[in-house]
């Protein structure tokens, strides 16, 4: 029997709708060339459905998309509400109630004309970003005293407990096993400056002692930034906590092509996971039609992976590839010249023809 997979949709705000559109257009006919059934279910839950309803992310649909098989979210955010707050509630929300530990951010060239850096090219950029995703300073302690009055304080707590830390490490020395390319492994923090580091750097060597076959380095975070523009292809693995990598991972992003090409899977191994293209809503952008789909299908290609569906993965893949390598597209970007859907139609002909 083939199988049928519940996945929840959260289009969101500016381009998601658009974006979401293209990536299950693509979900679709892997569905139809892989044998597998898609029974997709869609939240109106964002920034529209917020002004309208006053409503963010109640907990009886956090209860129901963890009886789901995956998730996908477009973007979330619109100038016209407060900075962030929709955002946390749904974007972080998912994160911290479905405990989607891993941020897992694959930062891989495909095409040597999309590199921002000079004599750099698909061979020196392949890495993979392991991101802590539940902790640090979005953890939500944290808060403001004596708002607006002149001896206001505001205070953001960074969290790191033991099990969170480990279970991050663990999963990236497991991933740099896997991957079986230079099997190593770069640890990022900020020991020197944030003391609470120290419980990085210990569970970096504690659990570094069950992987003797993976190389372990070390940077701090500022060194990292340097280093990933000066050598990435010394990259393979890097694990870093929540809040660096988010960062490092939006100059990961320019370094594989912009935030037209970066996508991410938040992930709880054998749980519901989500996945997202890494960039914004774009509210400029919106129902232009010029939106770039490409980093919402290669999320898609991501939830391919984690659903088993391994082959179809590939073919998404390579179809992303043959789209994006084309010698007439120059940016994967809104300023491609290249319609939101047609970015689609492309993928799914080269899927066909693969
Ligand atoms: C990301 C985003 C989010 C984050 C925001 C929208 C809360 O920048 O997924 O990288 O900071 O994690
Ligand atoms: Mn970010």
């Amino acid at each position: 029997m083939s199988k049928n997979y519940q996945i929840a949709v959260f289009a969101g705000d500016g381009i998601g709708p658009e974006v979401t559109r293209e990536a299950f257009k693509v979900l679709e006919v892997a569905s139809q060339l892989g044998g597998f059934q898609i029974n997709k279910k869609s939240f109106p839950h964002g920034s529209e459905h917020y002004l309208d309803t006053g409503e963010l992310f109640p907990d009886p649909i956090i209860e129901e998309v963890k009886t789901m098989d995956s998730i996908f979210l477009g973007a979330i955010g619109d100038p016209r509400v407060e900075v962030g707050l929709v955002e946390r509630a749904i974007i972080a929300g998912l994160r911290l109630h479905l405990d989607l530990f891993v941020n897992l951010r694959p930062i891989r060239l495909l095409a040597d004309k999309f590199c921002p850096l000079r004599d750099k090219g698909t061979e020196d950029i392949d890495f993979v970003v392991v991101r802590e995703n539940t902790e640090d300073a979005y953890a939500g302690i944290g808060g403001i005293l004596r708002k607006g009055a002149p001896d206001e304080v505001a205070i953001q707590q960074m969290v790191y407990t033991r099990k969170g830390v480990e279970r991050i490490i663990r999963y990236a020395f497991e991933l740099a096993r896997k991957r079986d390319r230079k099997k190593k492994l770069l640890m990022v923090d900020k020991a020197n400056a944030i003391r609470a580091h120290d419980i990085w750097t210990r569970t970096y060597a504690e659990v570094g002692e069950e992987y003797p076959d993976i190389e372990q380095e070390h940077a701090y975070v500022d060194a990292a930034c340097m280093w990933m523009v000066k050598n990435p292809e010394a990259f393979d693995t890097v694990v870093t906590t929540n809040l660096f990598g988010d960062i490092i991972t939006d100059l990961g992003a320019v370094l594989q092509g912009g935030m037209g090409v970066a996508a991410s899977g938040n992930i709880h191994p054998g749980k519901v996971s989500m996945f997202e293209p890494i960039h914004g809503s774009a509210p400029k952008y919106k129902n232009q039609n010029v939106a770039c789909p490409i980093a919402a299908i290669a999320a898609i290609q991501m939830m391919l992976v984690e659903l088993g569906e391994v082959s179809a993965a590939v073919n998404v893949e390579g179809a992303i590839e043959k789209v994006i390598c084309h010698e007439e597209v120059t940016t994967v970007s809104a300023l491609s010249g290249i319609p939101t859907d047609e970015w689609g139609d492309r993928v799914v002909e080269q899927m066909r023809l693969l």
